[in-house]
């Protein structure tokens, strides 16, 4: 089976021992304690679940300034994104050894886990915008990822943390949340050596169903993990709960049953494209999988990148050890009218645009606003019906 990344075993910063999970969390009651921003509470779900491994909590400003720049720690672990416990205001955690860290996003902000605490530097605006610049490829606060990033604070308290649930994604998506290990132990049960991973934040149309049997077929692939994003979208995204009603349905009438895997992970979304498509082949490795599927604009937003910025990365900057899980490149994907199926377009070369069933997000989101069913070919009925439920529902 697929190793983890930079690591012989996962290593999960949840604390799996019960007395000891109690424990701590009633040691963290009388500590000083710190209310967690969305993308750090985001970070300590990840390492807890094991996704992140080999991390061990927060990084420094040496660790996140060198992982912006080359990828790389400065002790030369391939990573793609700082993890970062960014925040504006460190007066309460002052002096402090060991804080707790409290969940923004649930009610009574319970505490998530505990942090000793390496350092706390305050970032310069260079090295912020330094950071942005590499990660986001941009600065521009219309960027929905850059925009948060630089509301996060400019205090980085790094330090290892031990996790003491998983915030509200357990308890929210009890079917569909799972850890690393989980999904690592599912896999390993079933033998299974070849497992193609689709990350989405979407619910999945025909193009998706298709990608995913395609990917499956040319890796022979023993199963399909549909993952989907189950943490902080942007304004307009459609919310987890939806998106996963939406992907059920379409798994349940239109795969072979225990063909595909629907999970999710509790992280935000960055929208920072190829980036983030690093990172996600790096949680995939983690999680078991051999393959991750990446398409056209993958975790991207607006026009901020290429369409195949995502899979040039792998090209141009991934260092080709620094990996062990594969890429699926997919070119666009689209239903043909003229072969009546739905095929990549770099498989249809006599075709032109007008061949091919295209609608953009913005269109089909004003189709169901509208209440505008949507075509047969660009999505299966049933899930335009949720879709469909939920945007009328929306409009009143
Ligand atoms: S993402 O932000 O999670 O990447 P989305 O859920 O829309 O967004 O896409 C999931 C995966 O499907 C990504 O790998 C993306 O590149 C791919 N994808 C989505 N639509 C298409 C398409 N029409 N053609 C090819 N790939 C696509």
């Amino acid at each position: 089976m697929i190793r983890p990344h930079g690591s012989e075993t996962l290593t999960p910063l949840f604390v799996y021992d019960v007395a000891l999970r109690h424990e701590l969390q009633r040691e963290a009651e009388g500590m000083p304690s710190l209310l967690l921003s969305s993308a750090a509470a985001a970070n300590a779900v990840m390492l807890g679940a094991g996704y992140f491994t080999p991390l061990t909590g927060y990084m420094n400003t040496a660790d996140a300034m060198s992982v912006a720049e080359r990828m790389r720690t400065p002790q030369g672990l391939f990573w793609p994104v700082p993890c970062l416990n960014l925040t504006q205001n460190v007066s309460p955690i002052e002096g402090a050894r060991r804080i707790a860290l409290r969940d923004p996003n649930v009610d009574g902000h319970p505490v998530l886990a505990i942090q000793e605490i390496a350092a706390i530097e305050e970032l310069t605006a260079e090295q912020q915008r330094f950071i942005c610049e590499k990660v986001f490829r941009t600065v521009d606060p219309s960027h929905p990822g850059a925009a948060t990033f630089g509301a996060l604070g400019r205090f980085a308290v790094s330090g290892p943390i031990e996790v003491l649930n998983f915030s509200y994604f357990q308890t929210d998506f009890p079917d569909t949340f799972r850890t690393a290990i989980e999904i690592r132990n599912e896999i390993q049960e079933h033998g299974w050596e070849t497992v193609v991973a689709f990350q989405t934040r979407n619910p999945m149309h025909r193009a998706h169903e298709e990608l995913c049997k395609m990917a499956r077929e040319a890796v022979a692939a023993d199963s399909v993990l549909i993952h989907m994003l189950l943490g902080k979208l942007k304004d307009g995204d459609i919310p987890a709960p939806v998106r996963d009603a939406a992907i059920r349905k379409m798994v349940e009438l239109y795969f072979p049953a225990n063909s595909v895997m629907v999970t999710g992970y509790g992280f935000d979304m960055l929208y920072a494209g190829p980036r983030e498509a690093v990172l996600h082949a790096i949680f995939r490795q983690n999680a078991g999988c051999s393959h991750l599927i990446v398409g056209r604009d993958h975790a991207g937003v607006g026009k901020f990148y290429g369409p195949f910025d995502a899979q040039k990365i792998f090209d141009d900057e991934v260092p080709p050890d620094a990996l062990r899980i594969k890429i699926f490149g997919a070119d666009n994907t689209a239903y043909s009218r003229k072969l009546k199926r739905v095929v990549m377009m770099r498989d249809a070369p006599d075709h032109t645009e007008a061949d091919f069933v295209q609608l953009s997000g913005t269109k089909v989101r004003e189709m169901l606003a509208a209440g505008q069913a949507l075509p047969q070919e660009f999505a299966r009925p049933e899930v335009a019906a949720i879709l469909m439920r939920y945007y009328q529902a929306e409009a009143i």
